[in-house]
């Protein structure tokens, strides 16, 4: 059985998945802003908590080209 692994929920305001998230940086986001207008991700009731973690993910992105090995953890509330 070929049990595929969820992509965990990085934006739990607006319940954007880590992978949607990358997939935008793929696709040329390269600021927070550009990801909030592709995902609607970082702008939301919380007042974007999830940007500590979207931020530094594009970081790396942008550096390296590629993804960390392990998203950093969502600070909790
Ligand atoms: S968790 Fe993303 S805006 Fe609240």
């Amino acid at each position: 059985m070929n049990k595929k692994k969820r992509s965990p929920i990085i934006c739990r305001c607006n319940n954007i998945t880590l992978e949607t998230i990358q997939q935008a940086f793929v696709d040329g986001c390269d600021t927070l802003d550009k990801l909030f207008d592709a995902t609607t991700a970082g702008v939301g009731p919380c007042g974007g908590s999830c940007r500590k973690v979207t931020g530094p993910i594009l970081e790396y992105y942008l550096k390296h080209k590629t993804f960390p090995p392990a998203p950093p953890k969502q600070p909790k509330k």
